[in-house]
């Protein structure tokens, strides 16, 4: 698969199957992740990667509301740490290229999944204090993104996107 069919292809699963993934693949995930673009390679990320599916299952109404993120076999929190780009780049590395530099994991991660034929899911709506006393994270990991994964139970569709005369515009006769 070249990779602008990958792109187009991925898509948000939410149905997963009960079928472990195995720690191989979640392994290539994160390298995935690692491999991402950050701010000055400042990389003010840090990945928890949730196995346990009791502590998946008892997220479900205190962190996330959708049922089907607590059927994952695994829940990968995505964390920044905004001082560390903040040290370097000050308001605009703690406000906004850390959260680009995770933004960009986040994808990594999706696109690999999709590589894989694994299901995963962005999901941004939780409560991050209820998520910070469920992992017990550190006061400098704050969690930004939550990645469900597992075997996708059915055939995700593919939301529509806005046609590209609504979302570029050139600039200049471009060259043939
Ligand atoms: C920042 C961000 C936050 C998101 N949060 C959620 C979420 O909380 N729950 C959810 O089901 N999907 C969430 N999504 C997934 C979007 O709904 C999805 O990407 C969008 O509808 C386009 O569909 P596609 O990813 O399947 O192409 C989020 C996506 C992004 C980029």
């Amino acid at each position: 698969m070249s990779f602008i069919e990958l792109a187009s292809k991925r898509t948000c699963c939410r149905g997963y199957q009960s079928k472990p993934v195995h720690n191989e693949l979640i392994l290539r995930l994160l390298k995935a992740a690692q491999a991402a673009p950050s701010a000055g390679n400042i990389q003010p990320w840090h990945f928890y990667v949730v196995t346990d599916g009791a502590l998946i299952k008892s997220m479900y109404k205190p962190v996330y509301s959708s049922e089907w993120t607590a059927a994952a076999p695994v829940l990968i929190a995505v964390c920044v740490d905004a001082k560390s780009s903040g040290q370097r780049y000050g308001s605009r590395g703690e406000d906004l290229y850390c959260l680009q530099d995770t933004a960009a994991a986040v994808q990594n991660i999706l696109l690999c999944a999709e590589d894989l034929g694994l299901g995963a899911c962005w999901i941004g709506a939780f409560n991050e204090n209820n998520c910070i006393s469920a992992l017990n994270l550190p006061v400098n990991h704050r969690p930004v993104a939550l990645i469900p994964i597992g075997y996708p139970a059915d055939n995700p569709q593919k939301p529509r996107r806005k046609p590209m005369s609504e979302i570029v515009t050139f600039i200049g006769n471009g060259s043939n």
